[in-house]
């Protein structure tokens, strides 16, 4: 039965008005999403205040830069193992490409990034914690199929950038990768220094600024592979 005339257009009018008040474009997730951008954003602007050397970037990577990056990530089993997640968007973009949860460990230096990172991903291992200090956080079988790096080798001081790659050599065996990233476009990348191969380089034009990303692999057998229980600081 209809209800009384004119009830029906009340309530398409309603309807037509709430609709009007919540654009269909900025329903349900859109809007969260842009909420969470956006307080990502000041929280990377405040942290990059506090300390610029760590953050290393003047805003968050574009999707372009992310999903390059988690593209290089190889089907190849172990831990993928991501450095300086800052607000996530790596972190997102990596488990877009289908990386399972538990084989993701996440490493940040910042506190106040962690708080983000634990808030967004609240069933991941996020550690907060120091890349140099990588073998202390894996358990002592880890096999480590990728490490993600969004780090800012070149800003960071020499000691810590040091460290960090002799970790990176002390715990990958020959199969693992390093994904890399870095604005300067044209200066050799610490890890070619070090005696890494790239094996996929692109400059990704999308992105703010523009940055070169890398993938490399260790070139020859590396001695320590098979030595991670030796390696690990427990
Ligand atoms: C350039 S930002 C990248 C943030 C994010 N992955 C992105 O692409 O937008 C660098 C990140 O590395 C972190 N970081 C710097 N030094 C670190 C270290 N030694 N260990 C772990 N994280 C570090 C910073 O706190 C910051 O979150």
């Amino acid at each position: 039965m209809s209800g009384p005339p004119g009830s029906s257009f009340m309530g398409t009018l309603r309807r037509r008005l709430r609709s009007l008040r919540q654009p269909r474009h900025l329903s349900a997730p859109f809007l969260p999403r842009l909420r969470q951008e956006a307080h990502g954003l000041i929280w990377f602007a405040s942290q990059l205040v506090r300390s610029p050397r760590e953050v290393g970037a003047i805003c968050p990577s574009g999707q372009s830069l992310a999903r390059g990056m988690a593209a290089l990530i190889p089907e190849t089993p172990g831990l993928v193992v991501e450095f300086g997640a800052g607000t996530g968007v790596v972190t997102q973009a990596i488990l877009d490409r289908g990386v399972a949860r538990d084989r993701l460990l996440v490493i940040e230096y910042s506190p106040r990034f962690c708080a983000i990172l634990r808030r967004k991903f609240p069933d991941l291992t996020i550690i907060q914690g120091d890349a140099a200090k990588l073998s202390s956080y894996l358990p002592p079988d880890a096999r480590i199929a990728a490490i993600v790096s969004s780090l800012p080798l070149m800003s960071l001081p020499k000691q810590t950038r040091a460290s960090i790659i002799a970790q990176v050599r002390s715990v990958m065996r020959q199969e693992g990768c390093i994904i890399q990233f870095t604005y300067a476009l044209w200066a050799a990348s610490p890890f070619r220094r070090a005696g890494y191969q790239p094996d996929s380089r692109k400059i990704i034009l999308l992105n703010l600024p523009p940055a070169r990303l890398e993938r490399f692999r260790i070139a020859g057998q590396n001695p320590a592979a098979s030595t991670l229980r030796d390696c690990a600081i427990r």
